[in-house]
């Protein structure tokens, strides 16, 4: 269990440098198991879920290291193809393994992912694009057995732009025969920086960031290296405290464009903004005004991972702020927390009300997952005296010393395990 300490009532000033993408860097370590040699990962992120993921590449033989925000992974020695369900229910990203596993073995054993509850989160549109390429998977119960007698390109649409289905494609497309085109994709930035290591490993990849990629099957003959991006989920969450705290801060290693929906509104609400192409300035001095109605889509629209820490920042907004969620059918969870904040938030099916309130006070709160634990951390800047946030985990699996980085912005917030 950490135990978050917030002591709010403290304006954020200073700057500070945006970690690595979680989201980026979890498909490049399954897409390692494609490597036919030392792959060497930079500003990989320090977090539980880059842990987990580097527990499953070493279950299956391959050999890893880490030492700070480097991490090389040798994949010669993979021998398994079956990842233990005590890992597979760590994080939802371990389904991504299957196409890796796939494209690399012809077969992958695995169980149902974990990771957030979000909302039932199943896994059938990966597994009907797999069974298009020639893969013959088999359900028991959570149990996923998946073969391939001849891995082929295909023709595949997505009816849904899941960003976990598009990198399982694009992963088993790599080691197919033949042409995968992929319409309907995910167009998110961690799909463009998933295109970015294939093709350093030799792939013929283009697409990416659109909803259309195409792959030809080709057989790595060399290793490669990856720089990962910055994470823009970490980036919003810190503009978003500065919303919450007041202040000004700027982000170094930011990217403004990928977060450009979460700025947009931000600055409607009342935040100053000023960008260049690799960093961001964001200052609040009074107080907020609610924005226009907010809805969640897939990039590039609103990100569903911003809309918790921009609750957050909504809390004390003068008016009403509407923040609907379309993407996931239960990630209003940090509700009940926040209101023991004294914040006013009433929920209308996939549609959250929050009514600004003049003012937070402190008190205990449980994290109910990751970006809804970072929201409580958030509102508590806001909040007059000591708020603490229980977590069991879920803030470490993707956020890399969030405390060390508000503390930096002069917030006075401090994680200990306990
Ligand atoms: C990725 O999850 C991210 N995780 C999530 O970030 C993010 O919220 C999500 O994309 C949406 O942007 C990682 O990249 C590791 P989806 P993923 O498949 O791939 C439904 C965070 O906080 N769906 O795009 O699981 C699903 O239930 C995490 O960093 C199906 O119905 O998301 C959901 O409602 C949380 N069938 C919607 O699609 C499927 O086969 C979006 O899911 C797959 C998905």
């Amino acid at each position: 269990m950490d135990l978050w300490q917030i002591r709010g009532g403290r304006r954020l000033d200073g700057s500070c440098t945006v970690q690595g993408s979680k989201n980026a860097s979890l498909p490049i370590l399954a897409a390692t198991l494609l490597a036919p040699g030392r792959v060497e990962l930079y500003n990989v992120p320090r977090l539980r879920d880059v842990d987990a993921a580097l527990r499953i590449l070493r279950a299956l033989g391959a050999e890893t290291r880490q030492e700070g925000h480097f991490v090389s992974v040798d994949s010669c020695g993979v021998s398994a193809c079956s990842v233990p369900r005590t890992l597979m229910e760590q994080m939802r990203s371990s389904v991504i393994f299957m196409g890796a596993l796939i494209a690399r073995c012809g077969e992958a054993k695995l169980s149902l992912p974990g990771g957030c509850q979000l909302g039932r989160r199943p896994i059938d549109l990966h597994l009907d694009a797999l069974r298009q390429m020639g893969v013959e998977i088999e359900q028991d119960g959570d149990d996923i057995a998946c073969r391939s007698r001849g891995l082929h390109g295909a023709q595949i649409r997505l009816p849904f732009p899941s960003v976990g289905a598009t990198e399982n494609v694009l992963l088993a497309a790599c080691g197919a025969k033949g042409r995968t085109c992929l319409s309907g994709a995910a167009r998110e930035p961690e799909i463009v920086a998933l295109q970015g290591f294939l093709r350093a490993l030799g792939a013929e990849i283009s697409g990416a960031g659109t909803d259309c990629i195409v792959v030809e099957g080709f057989h790595p003959r060399r290793s490669a290296a990856a720089l990962i991006p910055p994470d823009r989920i970490a980036a919003a969450t810190l503009c978003c405290a500065c919303a919450s705290a007041g202040g000004e801060i700027e982000l170094n290693s930011a990217d403004p464009e990928q977060i450009s929906t979460v700025l947009y509104f931000l600055k409607q609400a009342g935040c100053d903004i000023i960008h260049a192409k690799r960093s961001l300035r964001v200052s609040r001095m009074g107080r907020l005004c609610a924005p226009e109605s907010v809805t969640t889509a897939p990039y590039p629209g609103f990100p569903t991972d911003a809309q918790p820490v921009l609750m957050a920042a909504l809390l004390r907004a003068e008016g009403t702020s509407t923040l609907r969620d379309s993407i996931f059918e239960n990630r209003f969870r940090q509700i009940p927390e926040l209101r023991r904040l004294g914040a006013d938030i009433r929920l209308e099916g996939q549609t959250a009300l929050i009514r600004g309130v003049e003012r937070l006070h402190g008190d205990v709160l449980r994290a109910t997952d990751l970006r809804g634990g970072a929201a409580m951390v958030l509102a508590g800047l806001a909040a007059e005296g000591d708020t603490l946030v229980l977590d069991e985990g879920h803030i470490t699996r993707g956020y890399d010393d969030l405390d060390g980085c508000l503390r930096a912005l002069g917030a006075d917030v401090w994680a200990e395990r306990i």
